[in-house]
């Protein structure tokens, strides 16, 4: 079943805990979780501290999306902060089959994320291994943007090679999603799909949830 992601960089950063609880409540399994160094993406947000934080306040699994230029470097203090997937940029990885096993070997899943003009065919010898793949619908750096639609096709593409190759990994979208196009997306062959603005800029975020929740479910039912 497909599962949204809320994203927490729409939040309201003064009542986390509180709006946290309330999507956990909603039924609401995982959060994702962006990290940006305004050198990789031109924008800053939170490091291993929140990450700490939000660890005490639940127990739902904590995505973070890493959009940083040193990953290798990062990506073991957010583990020790207690992070569950992270998640990494192809175009910030020279040494991208090293990183992802690093990360693996830190004990949590381990991704890798494309920028909308990347191709899929630089994923092609990593897909083996993977633990999930995310697509960017949007250029990196900042919430409520408006969904790329090309995008779309790569999360198809991406599928089709899943299927092809008989590989497990889970394929996660980040950008632009709203109650107007989830359906679409999971029928594409989406499994997680995070959605900030859509979710946190409503007046009822765990409402709202619940709501993209039920769309995506359906939307999946059908695809089957
Ligand atoms: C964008 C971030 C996304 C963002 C998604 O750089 O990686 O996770 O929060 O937000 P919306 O759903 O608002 O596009
Ligand atoms: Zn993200």
């Amino acid at each position: 079943m497909p599962e949204i992601l809320p994203s927490i960089l729409s939040a309201d950063f003064a009542r986390l805990g509180e709006q946290v609880a309330a999507l956990e409540t909603a039924g609401c399994r995982m959060l994702h979780v962006d990290v940006m160094d305004g050198h990789f993406v031109p924008n800053l947000t939170i490091g291993p501290p929140v990450v700490a934080s939000l660890r005490k306040a639940t127990r739902l699994t904590l995505d973070v999306h890493l959009m940083i230029t040193d990953p290798d470097r990062y990506a073991p203090l957010f583990v020790e902060a207690g992070a569950d997937h992270i998640s990494v940029h192809q175009e910030a990885c020279p040494h991208l089959d090293r990183t992802l096993k690093m990360i693996q070997g830190l004990g949590v899943r381990a991704g890798v994320v494309l920028n909308p003009a990347t191709p899929l065919g630089t994923l092609d010898e990593v897909l083996e291994f993977v633990d999930f793949v995310l697509i960017m619908s949007v250029n990196p750096g900042f919430g409520g943007q408006k969904f790329i639609p090309y995008t779309l096709d790569k999360v198809r593409q991406l599928a089709a090679r899943k299927r092809e190759r008989g590989l497990r990994f889970v394929i996660e979208i980040d950008g632009g999603v709203s109650l107007g196009n989830v359906g679409e997306v999971v029928k594409a062959g989406v499994e997680w799909v995070g959605a900030g603005a859509a979710i946190f800029g409503a007046g009822n975020p765990a409402g709202t949830f619940v709501e993209m929740q039920q769309l995506a479910h359906s939307a999946s039912m059908v695809h089957v």
